[in-house]
């Protein structure tokens, strides 16, 4: 198959890229290199070849996508571009719903003048907001109230791919896919690309930096929650079973639906949880320091992942947490300095 791939130098789309460009298949892949690496890129052309074709270029660029969508002969579009992290998301909101919406309009755009119709979209978890313990774990009726622009953005465009699928009189309906991810983690077992995000936000990478000596200590963002030991719980999937849950994805698109399936492993581990796991896998003391809370975390997101466990026999392979740290480690080891 012939794939455009949004976001596919950064984090999670050039780990979608390798699978399928192992896999044979042909990959266009458009990013505007703000989030995402020249040598993810690289990586990616190793890999596949002349089957990579990459375009510099930002999702507001319709008439870009819309040349590549044509030349490229593309049949479906797996788009991870957009800006994913909570605490930036409060100070620039703006910038959250420019690039994880209009960008999103501008590609479906693109897509419908050029007849491209099957979309699987990188949505998240952050869309359902501060649920209430007794919510947990998070099915995809659990009613969706983003607590920050990030979540509302991703929302935002889930309502556009769901009103576009339901188009009256369209000749050539949309099919639309949405998988709301929960808390992505660990790398490619070759090692050819990992985590690196510019400025570093998340959790276990932090974490894993200190252990290398790159940062004094983590801090711990708020520990008076309501949770077992007061820190913030998450449920973390490791990026490998994300691509697979995609490939998954790609035999559910039907034209005229917009579905979503949320993708955890189904259980939740607290900040210190993670931090010892960091500890037990690094053999490094890790200190960490109590800090505030940081604005718009909310207390616990895990999944209730029945639905795609049963609707498209996915399975998490990746259920240990150690493990999962253990393949972030090696990507660190293996590239200290990221991609730099
Ligand atoms: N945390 C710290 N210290 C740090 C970094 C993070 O205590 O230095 C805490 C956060 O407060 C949070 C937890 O670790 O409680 C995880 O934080 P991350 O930044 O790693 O991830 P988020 O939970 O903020 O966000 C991720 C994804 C979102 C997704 C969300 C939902 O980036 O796309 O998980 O589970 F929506």
């Amino acid at each position: 198959m012939r794939f455009l791939v949004t976001g596919g130098a950064g984090y999670i789309g050039s780990h979608a890229c390798l699978r399928l460009l192992d896999d044979g298949h042909v990959v266009t892949v458009v990013d505007n290199l703000v989030r995402g690496h020249r040598g993810a890129v690289d990586a990616l052309r190793a890999a596949g070849g002349a089957r990579l074709a990459f375009l510099e270029a930002d999702l507001a660029d319709t008439a870009t996508l819309e040349r590549a969508l044509r030349d490229d002969r593309i049949d479906t579009v797996l788009h991870f571009a957009g800006l994913t992290n909570v605490g930036e998301s409060m100070e620039q909101p703006l910038e959250y719903h420019r690039t994880n919406c209009a960008g999103g309009i501008s590609l479906l755009q693109a897509m419908k003048t050029t007849g491209v119709r099957r979309i699987i979209f990188s949505s998240t978890a952050a869309t359902y907001g501060e649920p209430p313990q007794s919510a947990m774990p998070l099915t995809e009726s659990t009613p969706q109230c983003p607590i920050n622009p990030y979540g509302r953005s991703k929302l935002q465009f889930e309502e556009v791919l769901r009103g576009e699928c339901a188009a009256l009189k369209e000749s050539s309906p949309l099919a639309a896919i949405a998988l709301r991810y929960f808390n992505v983690a660990g790398a490619d077992a070759k090692e050819r690309v990992g985590e690196d995000h510019r400025p570093e936000t998340h959790l276990i990478p932090i974490c894993l930096q200190v252990a290398l000596g790159a940062r004094p200590h983590l801090t711990i963002y708020g520990n008076d929650y309501e949770t077992p030991d007061g820190t913030c719980v998450r449920d973390y999937v490791h990026v490998e079973d994300l691509v697979d849950a995609h490939l998954a994805a790609l035999t559910a698109l039907t034209p005229a639906q917009f579905r979503c399936w949320n993708v955890g492993i189904g259980r939740g581990y607290s900040v210190r949880a993670v931090l010892e796991s960091c500890r037990r896998v690094t053999g490094h003391a890790i200190p960490a320091i109590d800090g505030p809370r940081r604005a718009g975390d909310p207390a616990a997101l895990y999944a209730d992942p029945t639905a795609i466990m049963r609707d498209m026999h996915w399975r998490a392979q990746w259920t240990d947490l150690d493990r999962i740290v253990s393949s972030a480690w090696k990507w660190m080891r293996a590239h200290p300095r990221g991609y730099a």
